[in-house]
């Protein structure tokens, strides 16, 4: 007799039978939803990817900007040649435009990317560690790139203001580029380039926490290469901030006037 409750498939085995033992059915292999983008390797790889754009875009805009070294005509060529790229094919400024839409897209999916693997990472690991670790998953590395990342955000939201719109320039919009610089780094606004080397320290060392974080993503960061890397990350990170911080720094103390 079968009693109520009890499962046809879990009859006891007569007495004195050798015990089978009991294997679970074995589950359809779990789909991740949204495929290479939904899995935490698919973000890595965007972040990897929009970071690498990112850091092509500051090494281009950090040459460019050393022009001002070369003169107010240099300077002032180049902003222009920026705004003229691509002519006569592309009508004026559509090449800026389109970079620009990039940029704004590489940031915007970096920062996606960025807070749904920290999400996904602190959903993991809901207890934090007992011990105090000076490790990449808690602690400095996570902070120098979550608020370094938010500070960074805002100083280009100011610099837009200050050097592409003039809102917050003295030479203001009728001003050309290097009126723009000459003025906006004056050594009496001596406040706006400490604030500047701020952010750009900020931006060096979040470049070199993505890069370094980057090479061992994509597997390069072991053995051998470890500590060379380590060096193309520590190296690439502090040229782009000296190179950036050489131009508000030679106005401020005159060398650029
Ligand atoms: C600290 C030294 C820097 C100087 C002197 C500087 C200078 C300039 C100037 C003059 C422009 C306007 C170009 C033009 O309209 O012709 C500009 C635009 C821009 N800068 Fe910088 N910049 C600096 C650092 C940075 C950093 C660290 C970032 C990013 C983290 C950045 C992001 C941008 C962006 C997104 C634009 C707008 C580009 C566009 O017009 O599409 N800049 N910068």
């Amino acid at each position: 007799m079968i009693e109520r409750g009890t499962s046809t498939a879990q009859v006891d085995p007569p007495a004195g039978a050798p015990a089978k033992p009991v294997t679970p059915p074995r589950a359809a292999p779990a789909k991740r939803k949204g495929g290479f983008l939904g899995s935490s390797n698919g973000r890595k790889a965007v972040m990897a990817v929009t970071g690498a754009a990112l850091v092509l875009f500051l090494v281009g805009h950090m040459a460019g900007n050393l022009k001002a070294f070369f003169g107010a005509d240099s300077f002032n060529d180049y902003a222009a040649f920026l705004r003229t790229m691509g002519e006569p094919m592309l009508p004026h400024r559509v090449a800026l435009t389109i970079v620009e839409v990039g940029l704004a897209v590489a940031i915007v999916l970096h920062m996606w990317a960025a807070v749904t693997l920290a999400r996904r990472a602190s959903r993991a690991r809901p207890v934090k560690y007992a011990a105090k670790r000076r490790s990449q998953a808690g602690g400095y590395a996570v902070h120098t790139m979550r608020y370094g990342g938010v500070i960074i955000l805002l100083f280009v939201v100011y610099h837009l203001l200050d050097l592409t719109f003039g809102t917050v320039n003295p030479a203001g919009w009728d001003g050309t580029p290097y009126e723009r610089l000459v003025q906006g780094f004056a050594p009496e606004r001596w406040w706006v380039t400490a604030f500047y080397a701020v952010a750009v320290v900020m931006v060096g060392l979040h470049l070199r926490h993505g890069l370094w974080s980057a090479f061992q993503t994509l597997g390069l960061a072991s053995g051998r290469s470890y500590r060379p890397l380590k060096a193309v990350a520590v190296t690439i990170s502090a040229v782009l901030v000296l190179g950036f911080l050489a131009v508000p720094v030679a106005v401020m103390i005159g060398v650029i006037k």
